[in-house]
């Protein structure tokens, strides 16, 4: 088990610690860190939800998390009882100004006035204002303080604004770690070191060889206990608007000019306004949207959106977008972004496909086929080049075959790739903020989203069903078909 250099002291204070978030992501993840030697045993970490519980209920809630979402071989019963002695629990209302706050502050109050104190907002994100003006009227908004927001930043661009300035009234950009866990996966980082540390594909990453780039995230799972948040949400909110186009800035942004977190930011923020503006008008162009219907897996019956939302439903949000998007810049020209995702769909599978240009002459009988790099976030991280080479069979004339050059990560580096919010919740312990969003990046990504939402409010877009356990609706594919291009899975 690899020893990592521990972060300092903190108190880590999770509102909303009841929920889903904290019980299958927070606490696995700081158990992680902590079994690795990164957390102090003078850390604590605080749960504050408005539900009536003793520190020792909250503690017996942790300790079944743990057991639910660590791996049984990794769940050392000492080192688990030894991690659930950092727990506290605070019954509070945030968004109440007179709440509970007098127990929070004395707990808070037991340690020194410089350690380190992460907020954690995994309440409703409405609340994140009201929240962080209550921590600033009790004054516990110290010069060590940070907070952390989760997604969705709003509903729109009026919606985040109202939230990034209410929570900018208490905290400085500087202390503000907006959350977007696919930057924390792995691969997604590897994206970065791919690019950078190896000019054999930076010197081929523009328009020159480049036909065009996919970029996918599916998901087999419906919206299970969701249904509410999400039918307000739509997968365009839900996974586009952040997740997705923070894959895009990463693929296409130039380098920056070094690691530093405004250097990225700021190129990732170039992306964002160089994205080709789509109107309402347009979103029949170049957008798709879907919602899964019944659907089958086998034998077994897959039920669809309607009836997972429950009895005489009715909705049309989207579960499902494909997007052709294109980034207006000299490196790019007009090469189609294309941004996929959606809920049960055939297979769990986010990726990167890089498809390059066909040779523009073939001397071989038969024409190559155009080199692909496929980037696999998850599962199965890693990377794949497929080449064509010459076929071995010992004939009179240089037939060609394809082959893959593969790397797996896990098997190639022999070690366990850690969850993403492990890496970045103890980045904000450290206060680096690279992997997390400005707020500047939040508003470039709505203004791209909006005319989106409000063309398809307009219903300028139909909605297209598609059965649960396939790729999607058919409109999906006629998208790419129209410049000639395919989705991974129909390519040979
Ligand atoms: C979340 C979305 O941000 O990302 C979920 O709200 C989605 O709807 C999840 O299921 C996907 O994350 P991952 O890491 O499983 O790809």
């Amino acid at each position: 088990m690899a020893q990592l250099p521990p972060v300092d002291i903190f108190d880590y204070i999770v509102f909303g610690a009841t929920g889903d978030l904290t019980m299958r992501k927070l606490l696995p993840a700081l158990y992680y860190r902590y079994r690795d030697g990164q957390i102090p045993d003078e850390a604590r970490i605080i749960g504050t939800a408005r539900s009536p519980l003793s520190r020792a209920d909250f503690q017996g809630r942790a300790e079944k998390a743990l057991h639910n979402f660590v791996k049984p071989a990794d769940l050392d019963p000492d080192t688990a009882r030894r991690f659930l002695d950092l727990v506290h629990y605070v019954s509070l209302n945030g968004a109440e100004a007179d709440s509970t706050w007098p127990a929070l502050k004395s707990l808070l109050a037991e340690a020194p006035a410089d350690r380190i104190r992460v907020y954690y907002l995994a309440t409703a994100p409405g609340l994140y204002g009201q929240i962080c003006e209550n921590l600033s009227n009790q004054g516990l908004v110290t010069e060590q303080s940070r907070v952390v927001l989760e997604k969705p930043i709003g509903t729109d661009l009026q919606s985040a604004n109202a939230i990034n300035d209410g929570v900018g009234r208490h905290f400085p950009e500087n202390h503000i770690f907006r959350i977007d866990h696919y930057l924390g996966k792995e691969t997604v980082q590897n994206l970065i070191a791919l690019r950078f540390a190896n000019p054999v594909f930076e010197r081929l990453w523009s328009s020159d060889a480049i036909e065009y780039v996919q970029i996918t995230a599916a998901e087999t799972v419906g919206v299970e206990g969701r249904g509410p948040y999400y039918d307000k949400s739509g997968a365009l909110r839900d996974m586009i608007q952040n997740h997705l186009l923070q894959v895009l800035c990463l693929v296409a942004m130039d380098p920056p000019g070094s690691l530093e977190a405004d250097s990225l930011r700021n190129e990732k923020l170039k992306v964002l306004h160089a994205l080709r503006p789509i109107t309402p008008d347009d979103v029949a162009t170049y957008t798709v949207r879907g919602q899964y219907t019944r659907g089958k897996e086998g034998d077994k019956t897959l039920a669809g959106y309607l009836e997972d939302l429950g009895e005489d439903a009715t909705s049309s949000t989207e579960t499902f977008v494909a997007i052709r998007a294109e980034v207006h810049s000299w490196r790019w020209g007009a090469v189609p972004f294309y941004l996929r995702s959606g809920k049960r769909m055939a297979e769990k599978c986010s990726e990167i496909v890089i498809q390059f240009k066909a040779a523009p002459w073939s001397i071989f009988a038969t024409k190559p086929p155009a080199n692909r790099l496929v980037i696999r976030i998850q599962p199965d991280e890693g990377v794949t080049l497929s080449v064509s080479t010459k076929d071995p069979t010992p004939t009179d004339s240089l037939a060609l075959r394809q082959a893959d050059i593969d790397i797996a990560f896990e098997k190639a580096f022999g070690t366990r790739y850690p969850d993403s919010y492990e890496r970045l919740l103890l980045d904000v312990v450290r206060g680096d903020p690279v992997l997390f969003i400005r707020r500047d990046e939040v508003e470039a990504a709505w203004r791209w989203a909006d005319p989106i939402l409000q063309g398809w409010a307009e219903d300028k877009v139909k909605l297209e069903p598609y059965p649960a356990g396939s790729w999607g609706p058919e409109a999906a594919r006629a998208l790419l078909a129209r410049s000639g291009h395919q989705w991974h899975e129909d390519m040979a």
